[in-house]
């Protein structure tokens, strides 16, 4: 039996504990720092890499990396040299989610499909250049900003708004100190994640997030306000898709900077071609949770035989052929302002295997439970189709209430 530390404190790392649980071969599962869904959690931020390093020496324990900010630090590095074992990529192989500018230009030199871009470093040029570009254009801060560092602009007085932001105001630190422009391409999204142990890749079932605040796409890029799976496309895309992952794998591997863990392609459908839009060096937030209801083979095994390169030996995962939906409960106001520490009802409906709350910006006092988070529940219903899921979840979701609760109306119906 094994102990788990799971860095994170979201609800894609309440989803992977909720997993993990279920195997046989799994001890104690620890989060860092968890929420008010989860337990055992321990009291360590997930950039506080040294805390957690001693932790998972002094508790024996195998480590999953949730979040993309450790990572950049370099947490699986540091674990790897102190002889532990750990989920995740390295900083340098992550460097496919933490630097966009690298991740295009990567995808540029291998011929991956993926939107034009240009990249600019300061104010001036970037404002010559949406002069004279033509619209839409898509401006994308190019470090790490959780999903909100991403703007569709319709004509020169967006852009000039979002770069005033970016560079004169910082609003995104460091993130947004470089930035891409890119050309803006139609089409429908999905979330293509695999699992890779750096040379072969198992693919996980298809997936689709619901990235702006409002319904019918509107407002604001969030983390994500919703998610399903799988997601519809056929199967020409999809090994397309597989094919295009494997070669990803393959040239990460030939850099010298193998890829370990989940690797995420947000993909768009642009005549008929799949699209990069962006990687990411872990699994999505809120995909895990519509992924993970559907997910029936021991995920701790396939974790496992990832860090110890042995995928190749393992058979394909076994999926419930239902489908699941995720409906996120966020507070109003988030992706931006919003308040917190709001007491929460209803959260104890009785749940089962068509029907699960993860919890993620949510704490838990003497028993009482409050919101602590901008995303604070993913309520996901199972069911034989996308609508009966969904009608499932917000069945689920209606029963749940708090001051400033706000949520989507449309996840899973378009
Ligand atoms: P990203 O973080 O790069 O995936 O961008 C977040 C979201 O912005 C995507 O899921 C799309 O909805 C939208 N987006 C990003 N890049 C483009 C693009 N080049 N064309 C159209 N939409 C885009
Ligand atoms: N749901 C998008 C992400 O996890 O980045």
């Amino acid at each position: 039996m094994n102990n788990i530390l799971i860095v994170g404190s979201g609800g894609r790392e309440h989803a992977l504990g909720w997993k993990l649980s279920q195997s046989n071969k799994v001890n104690k599962i620890y989060f860092a720092p968890g929420n008010g869904g989860t337990s055992i959690n321990i009291d360590i931020q997930v950039d506080d890499v040294d805390q957690l390093l001693e932790f998972a020496i002094n508790n024996n324990c195998f480590t999953i990396v949730g979040p993309e900010v450790p990572l950049k630090l370099g947490i699986v590095d540091k674990f790897l040299a102190n002889n532990l074992k750990i989920f995740g990529p390295t900083q340098i192989a992550a460097k496919l989610e933490t630097s966009k500018s690298w991740a295009k230009n990567f995808m540029q030199k291998y011929n991956i499909p993926t939107a034009k871009f240009e990249i600019f470093d300061n104010y001036e040029s970037a404002i010559k250049h949406v002069r004279v570009v033509s619209y839409p254009i898509v401006i994308k801060a190019d470090g790490l900003a959780s999903g909100k560092g991403v703007f569709i602009c319709n004509n020169f007085q967006d852009s000039s708004f979002v770069l005033d932001k970016m560079f004169l105001k910082h609003n995104f630190g460091n993130a947004g100190n470089k930035i891409l422009i890119e050309e803006y391409l139609h089409g429908r999204e999905l979330s293509y994640i695999i699992l890779s142990d750096g040379e072969t890749i198992i693919p996980m079932e298809t997936s689709k997030d619901y990235k702006r605040i409002f319904d019918r796409d509107k407002g604001d890029n969030t983390g994500g306000m919703g998610s399903y799976s799988p997601a519809d496309i056929d199967i020409g895309i999809q090994k397309q898709l597989q094919q295009m992952m494997k070669n990803v794998i393959h040239y990460m591997k030939n850099m010298g900077m193998p890829f370990v863990g989940f690797l995420y392609a947000g993909i768009i459908i642009h005549n008929n071609i799949p699209y990069v839009l962006e990687f990411n060096a872990r699994m999505g937030d809120p995909e895990c949770q519509s992924i993970m209801m559907r997910l029936q083979s021991d995920l701790y095994d396939y974790l496992l035989a990832c860090v110890n390169g042995k995928l190749a030996n393992m058979p394909k995962l076994n999926w419930n052929p239902k489908h699941a939906v995720c409906v996120v409960l966020a507070s109003d106001g988030y992706p931006n302002n919003y308040s917190k520490h709001e007491i929460i009802y209803g959260c104890n409906s009785i749940l089962d295997c068509n029907n699960m709350i993860f919890h993620a910006g949510t704490r838990k006092i003497n028993n009482v439970l409050t919101t602590n988070g901008g995303r604070v529940l993913g309520v996901v219903g199972l069911d034989n189709d996308r609508k009966l899921a969904a009608t499932r979840a917000y069945n689920t979701s209606r029963k749940i209430k708090w001051k400033s609760k706000y949520n989507r109306t449309d996840i899973g119906y378009n």
